[in-house]
């Protein structure tokens, strides 16, 4: 606590002086997920709750993806990301022009766009979707393929669950990808009545082994359920280093990779960010038109 105190009291001085909230994903830090954020949870919620803010000043605390989807629902803010280079493998797979090819290569079929991507690539997109709500978003076109991008193994869960055909793209991230079936096995066998829970961008083997798939706010809930007294997730580390915090009865098995991305955005980055209201997350108001239509099909449903 000591090491953190000055930037968090620093930190919560600047909020009220900025007129700033933080918003921050299941992936941060648990001194920055529980000591000095306004709104916590995952992908969507952080969408969603993004588009009420009030404040002058939103912190993503979160990779760059999630401030342009802030920016893009509540344009009259200035959104901040303490550190631009915090990306993700799956947004960097993919561009607009790739979009503009698949569509000419199956006229026709609906394009499902990952919220993991730019704006520019949203704005190519019919509808967006997340973890939370792929499966939902998928059915809900009533077609019986779609073209899910960039995130394969996604939308390889979600035509198993749906059966509906995907053209996919060859995104994985970064961080779920490094996870295997052999992996979960021996946890199994080192840890007799587990429950494994895991993300939807692992690969499909990797979930067939699991209990539950799902979002990281599913997972969350779940935990919260009180239905397992010894878990893993399988995601990135700070799921379970936060969840741990809120349930010190559950028992939390970790092995788990970091998400370099997430791990860019530090209580000293975002102090700097509040101090010096760097760096400001901007969209060309043309693509950002376009690219919101895709956001908000998806939160219409
Ligand atoms: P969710 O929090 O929407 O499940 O997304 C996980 C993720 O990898 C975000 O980058
Ligand atoms: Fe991207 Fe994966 Fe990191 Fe999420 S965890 S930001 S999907 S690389």
């Amino acid at each position: 606590w000591a090491l953190f105190a000055d930037d968090i009291e620093a930190i919560l001085e600047l909020k009220r002086s900025r007129n700033a909230v933080i918003l921050a994903h299941n992936y941060q830090t648990p001194e920055i997920f529980h000591c000095i954020s306004d709104i916590v949870g995952d992908s969507l919620a952080l969408a969603r709750e993004a588009q009420t803010v009030e404040a002058d000043v939103i912190v993503m605390a979160g990779v760059h993806f999630m401030a342009e989807t802030a920016k893009l629902l509540n344009p009259t803010k200035t959104v901040l990301m303490p550190d631009m280079d915090a990306g993700c493998s799956l947004a960097e797979s993919i561009t607009p022009a790739d979009v503009r090819l698949l569509r000419e290569r199956y006229p026709g079929v609906p394009v499902v766009t990952y919220v993991n991507t730019s704006a520019a690539v949203k704005a190519e997109s019919d509808v967006c979707c997340t973890s939370g709500n792929a499966r939902r978003i998928v059915e809900g076109l009533g077609s019986d393929r779609v073209i899910m991008i960039p995130d394969e193994f996604l939308a390889q869960n979600i035509a198993k669950e749906t059966g509906i055909r995907m053209i996919t793209w060859a995104g994985h991230c970064e961080v779920h990808e490094r996870f295997t079936p052999e992996e979960i096995r021996r946890l199994r066998a080192e840890n007799p009545g587990i429950v494994v829970l895991a993300h939807p961008e692992c690969p499909p083997e990797v979930v067939a082994e699991a209990d539950f798939a799902g979002s990281t706010a599913h997972m969350s809930d779940f935990v919260s359920s009180g239905k397992a007294a010894k878990v893993v997730l399988i995601t990135e580390c700070s799921m379970s280093d936060n969840l741990a915090v809120q349930h010190p009865t559950v028992e939390f098995v970790r092995p788990c990779n970091l998400c370099p991305h997430m791990k860019r955005i530090t209580l000293p980055a975002i102090r700097r960010s509040l101090e010096t209201m760097s760096h400001e997350v901007t969209i060309e108001p043309g693509l950002a038109v376009r690219a919101r239509q895709a956001v908000d099909r998806m939160l219409a449903f």
